[in-house]
């Protein structure tokens, strides 16, 4: 070992790898709450001993006592000097409502990657080839719908429609719409409930998403909502759409130039396009303002890289590779010729209103 180096700054560059290890376990724990109801058992019970919460969840005491402790160690749940745990309304508003809380994460959290495609992720680096969201596994599909779904769906209908020009009216009266790579269908199903005299179809390559967007439209009853396994390149030219939606998924494309002109020739010449992606600049020192930026980047590798880089010669824009600048040019490129930002308060993403 160099003597030279200073040993407090390598203690202090090791704490920071620890944290991140720490995060990894904390991680693993909020799935662990999410996966057995204890979140939810705890929500609205308020002051609460780890007897009562193992109670009512059905579990084993003394590993919900160790999960409580390292909560309460985490930050995440409170605990108080007679030793009882509470989780706040604040906290049950991030960790267990689902339902009608825009500001639920737990989402977010699988409990890990599988290693079989952990080792499909590390393949891509020797070969350069990515793995589709249909290789990424059940878990990627059905996790996505969790993490994105409930910000989308409420405030999909409260605040992002009605920011369009005369879109809402048109969904009213009855309109054809399409969402291209719709994953499990969360946005589209949300839609084709909020207004039941227009017509929905929703496109994603990945069978295992389309299955679970199939399902939720089975669930809620919806007999305007149809789905298939295809990519956004192949919307029949002259559909005549009304609104066409992409959200999150043109930076995942492998050629999102042909899925935009597949949209330039499906559209009707009235339409709108809403165009949904992540919020950044192209750059990465202003990019860095973002606190989360390295999870985002996590994402990329993982999941969005995978996919932009999945066929040969793909264009790998990846999580933050499709910024307001790059957005426009695809549209340009398109054949449309106007392009407005809204900024919706959604702290991870803008949205783009794009008409020919
Ligand atoms: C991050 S997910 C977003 C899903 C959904 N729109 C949402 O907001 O939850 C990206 C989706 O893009 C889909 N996708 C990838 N390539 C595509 C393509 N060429 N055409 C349409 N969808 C594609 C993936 O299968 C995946 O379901």
């Amino acid at each position: 070992m160099n003597t030279e180096l200073d040993r407090d700054a390598v203690k202090m560059f090791g704490f920071k790898v620890w944290t991140y290890k720490m995060g990894e376990q904390v991680s693993l724990m909020i799935y662990l709450g999410d996966h057995l109801g204890l979140y939810k058992t705890m929500a609205g019970r308020g002051i609460v001993t780890s007897h009562q919460i193992a109670d009512a969840a059905e579990l084993h005491e003394r590993f919900v006592r160790e999960w409580l402790l390292g909560q309460a160690a985490a930050g995440l749940i409170e605990r108080h000097d007679d030793g009882r745990f509470e989780l706040t309304e604040v906290q049950a508003a991030v960790l267990a409502d689902e339902q009608d809380s825009i500001s639920f994460a737990v989402g977010a959290f699988r409990g890990g990657v599988e290693t079989t495609v952990l080792e499909k992720i590390a393949d891509s680096f020797r070969t350069g080839i990515g793995v589709t969201y249909q290789e990424q596994g059940p878990n990627a599909a059905a996790g996505l719908a969790r993490m994105t779904g409930p910000w989308s769906r409420l405030a999909l209908t409260s605040t992002v429609l009605p920011a369009l020009d005369g879109v809402v009216a048109k969904l009213d009266a009855g309109a054809s719409v399409v969402d291209v790579g719709c994953g499990g269908g969360v946005m589209l199903t949300t839609l084709a409930q909020a207004f039941p005299n227009s017509q929905c179809i929703g496109y994603d390559p990945s069978e295992t998403a389309i299955n679970i967007a199939r399902s939720r439209a089975a669930d809620m009853g919806l007999n305007n909502c149809e789905f298939v396994v295809a990519g956004g390149e192949d919307l029949p030219a002259s559909s005549g759409y009304d609104l066409v939606i992409t959200f999150d998924c043109m930076h995942d494309m492998a050629f999102p130039n042909r899925t935009a002109s597949a949209i330039r020739n499906a559209i009707a010449s009235d339409g709108t396009w809403l165009l949904k992606d992540i919020r950044s600049t192209g750059d990465f020192k202003r990019d860095s303002r973002n606190p989360l930026l390295a999870m985002f980047y996590g994402f990329s590798v993982a999941s969005c890289l995978q996919s932009a880089m999945s066929e040969p010669g793909g264009a790998g824009l990846g999580t933050l590779g499709l910024h307001a600048g790059a957005a426009q040019a695809l549209t340009e490129t398109a054949g449309f010729g106007r392009f407005i930002t809204h900024d919706l308060d959604d702290a991870a993403n803008l949205y783009y209103e794009v008409r020919v």
